[in-house]
């Protein structure tokens, strides 16, 4: 055989085996569909969330006398991080502070506002980041408002009277307190909360029988409602709790909006996998808890108008008003100190995901906490830096369309280490005004998946791909150390499926047709 025809016939045995090995790894497939009823995706998912808990606020988003701060003592760094975050929603004050937080010690001047012991998590509040900073704080990332208000110690009064201060229009002392306090117009905060995890018993003791909150919570209602019919109530629900539920919603279903529901997840020693079941085990939660929540009819009917102000106008809804990452191993007082790896940022793009899946019944979540203290973001007294957590919550947020998508999968390898975790996660929205279509995929395992992505409606040979990757799963940012987390943004060619990259978080972008 000639020289030449044995090159020949190599190049063809070789092609034949890339082929056949293409096929054989393109066995995973995507498919994305519209589906039969349209579920909207609201943007309140990506909300986040602050609290008076040692550097989250004080330390954190605020810092009097820094040079890296603004004159509203904002520090500018991570106010500029919190703008990319892009979030719609900033719940404040707490947490389990406020159980005891008093909110008209955050008013007025602040060199005569008194400085208090933090008797939740210890330390000293000046109380110099108070209602109004926070409102400004809020206008000037574009978020809207979500407040706590407090009921442990404090009373029914003083929460409608801090209603009364944020959305006061008339003559009367609150509203005019705000006005001297140099804001002549309302605040108009929507978003009220009904205390903080009150069945804990731990931290509340006082309202963790359902009964006793139930009462208690409709009482506060009743004079925050008198004051502003127009706010949004969120009600303390638990997962685990049947019992507290349907006592809680006996009472309060016909005037809530939302339940408030927390979920922090971590890893069990030595198996880190183990934190992507934790997600899975939510999702599978979220959807028992929709199915509980149809009991209770979108239209509420016999509500009694002596009670002087409207029911609540559409089907209740789920707000995870707080969600995270809290592992056992984060240190400092409570563990609270997180360091996020890049697992964790696998983690909670899977988290996201979730929320996008669920979306016809979770309209709010707020990532936990913003700044330091299980912060998206660590600040100190030299710079700041974004977690490796920041960057899927800043890009999905991004990139989240306006529907839900449906996606069907075949094919999907699992995890080495559990043959029960999928091995990618996905979701999909439609932006209806931009008309593109998005595709948001996790790749959790250590090999790179070919797969074959069909999208309905959808013909383009191009898409934008967004990928965020980084070497180690095990790696974490650093302040004034190089951030580990790789973007990259590329136009590709879609005929030839898509190559998902160990280890990676992916939004893929296309133009419908
Ligand atoms: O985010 C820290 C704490 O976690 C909050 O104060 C509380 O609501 C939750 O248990």
């Amino acid at each position: 055989m000639k020289e030449n025809t044995k090159i020949t016939l190599l190049l063809i045995v070789l092609f034949a085996i890339t082929t056949y090995n293409t096929i054989a790894q393109n066995k995973t497939e995507i498919n994305i569909h519209y589906p039969e009823k349209e579920t909207e995706i609201s943007p309140n998912i990506y909300g986040q969330f602050i609290e008076y808990l040692r550097n989250s606020i004080t330390g954190g988003i605020f810092e009097e006398g820094s040079s890296l701060s603004d004159p509203n003592g904002f520090r500018k760094d991570v106010l500029e991080k919190m703008k990319e975050l892009n979030t719609p929603v900033l719940r404040y004050p707490g947490g389990t502070v406020t159980k005891t937080y008093h909110w008209e010690d955050g008013i007025g001047p602040r060199s005569e506002r008194p400085a208090r012991r933090n008797l939740i998590w210890g330390g000293v509040e000046d109380n110099h980041f108070g209602t109004d900073e926070y409102i400004k704080y809020c206008s000037e990332i574009g978020a809207e408002p979500s407040i706590v208000v407090n009921m442990g110690s404090g009373t029914a009064e003083e929460a409608a009277n801090w209603v009364e201060y944020c959305n006061g229009t008339g003559n009367t002392y609150y509203a005019n307190l705000r006005r001297k306090n140099g804001s002549e117009e309302p605040y108009n905060v929507k978003y009220w909360s009904l205390g903080n995890e009150e069945a804990a018993w731990e931290d509340a003791g006082r309202l963790s029988d359902p009964a006793k909150y139930a009462e208690e919570a409709w009482y506060f209602a009743k004079l925050m409602k008198l004051t502003d019919p127009s706010i949004k109530f969120f009600v303390v629900a638990d997962p685990f709790k049947k019992e507290w539920n349907d006592v809680v919603l006996e009472s309060l279903s016909p005037i809530t909006d939302y339940i408030s529901v927390h979920w922090y997840i971590g890893t069990i020693e030595g198996e880190p996998w183990s934190i992507y079941n934790q997600v899975d085990r939510f999702e599978n939660s979220l959807v028992e808890l929709g199915a509980y929540l149809e009991q209770y009819p979108a239209k509420v009917e016999d509500f009694s108008k002596w009670y002087r102000f409207p029911p609540r106008e559409d089907a209740i809804k789920i707000s995870i008003d707080e969600w995270g990452i809290w592992e056992g191993n984060c240190g400092g007082q409570y563990n609270l100190d997180c360091d996020y790896t890049w697992r964790h940022a696998l983690a909670t793009a899977s988290f996201l995901n979730v929320f996008h899946r669920q979306s016809a019944n979770v309209t709010m979540a707020n990532w936990a906490q913003s700044v330091n203290i299980l912060g998206a973001i660590l600040a100190n007294k030299q710079g700041s830096i974004e977690q490796t957590v920041f960057y899927p919550l800043q890009y999905f947020r991004k990139y989240l369309g306006t529907s839900l998508l449906d996606v069907e999968s075949t094919g999907i390898p699992t995890l080495a280490d559990d043959k029960t975790i999928s091995a990618l996660d996905i979701s999909s929205t439609l932006n209806e005004s931009s008309n593109e279509v998005c595709v948001f995929i996790v790749n959790r395992s250590k090999d790179a998946i070919e797969t074959k992505l069909n999208i309905e409606g959808v013909n383009t040979s191009e898409g934008k791909l967004i990928q965020l990757t980084a070497l180690d799963e095990n790696a974490y940012n650093v302040i004034g150390e190089k951030d580990i987390v790789n973007i990259s943004e590329e136009t590709i060619k879609l005929k030839k499926g898509l190559e998902v990259a160990p280890l990676s978080i992916n939004i893929l972008v296309v133009k419908k047709d």
